[in-house]
């Protein structure tokens, strides 16, 4: 049996009947999103870009600290993806991070992952011909210091070798929990309407 697909080839041509077939996949491909999250973020694997551990290991061992530190489960997972912006976004990797979490979490953790490129140059920035204190650019912010905290505390320390982290698969089911459905999002009506169907 073919799938159902909408007919027009045009959306001034869209019928309500076409848009009822494309509302029918919104909740199962916003259900099968963590999944593809997972699958991203193990292109990370292996990806050492000179770095004592590879890029994979670096978000795991940063998820695991704050895990084990007793943060909840939406800072463990922002700390999980805090990087997975690395491959596609090398020039702005904490802006692509922040924009997949922006539905699913706090404004302060949102403000945390976006912001923790330039809070982590402190620890290097000099080393390489930038400003160290960019970040205090933020001073005045409220979320000034849990950024510091989520960058001293489990990001700049995240590259031991010798850490056991928790593997990928211990993290997948808060992935799944935190990002299946959205608490914000242009389509939020259309998505609840949908599941009503
Ligand atoms: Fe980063
Ligand atoms: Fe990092």
């Amino acid at each position: 049996m073919t799938e159902q697909q909408a007919q027009f080839k045009a959306m001034t041509e869209g019928t309500a009947g076409d848009w009822q077939i494309i509302a029918g996949h919104m909740r199962p491909f916003m259900n099968a999103l963590p999944g593809r999250i997972i699958e991203h973020l193990k292109l990370l694997d292996g990806d050492y870009g000179g770095y004592p551990v590879d890029r994979l290991q670096h978000c795991l061992q940063t998820a695991t600290r704050a895990h084990r530190d007793g943060r909840d489960e939406e800072y463990v997972v922002c700390a999980l993806l805090h990087d997975i912006g690395d491959t596609l976004g090398p020039s702005n990797h904490a802006d692509v991070a922040a924009t997949l979490l922006e539905p699913y979490v706090s404004e302060e953790n949102h403000w945390i992952v976006k912001h923790h490129g330039i809070f982590q140059g402190y620890y290097f920035f000099h080393y390489v011909g930038l400003d160290q204190h960019g970040r205090d650019a933020f001073v005045d912010h409220p979320h000034y210091q849990a950024c510091i905290d989520f960058c001293h505390l489990y990001d700049q320390n995240s590259f031991d070798v010798d850490y056991e982290s928790e593997p990928l698969e211990f993290f997948v089911p808060m992935v799944e929990r935190l990002m299946s459905t959205p608490k914000k999002s242009l389509y939020q009506k259309a998505l609840v309407d949908s599941d009503a169907a």
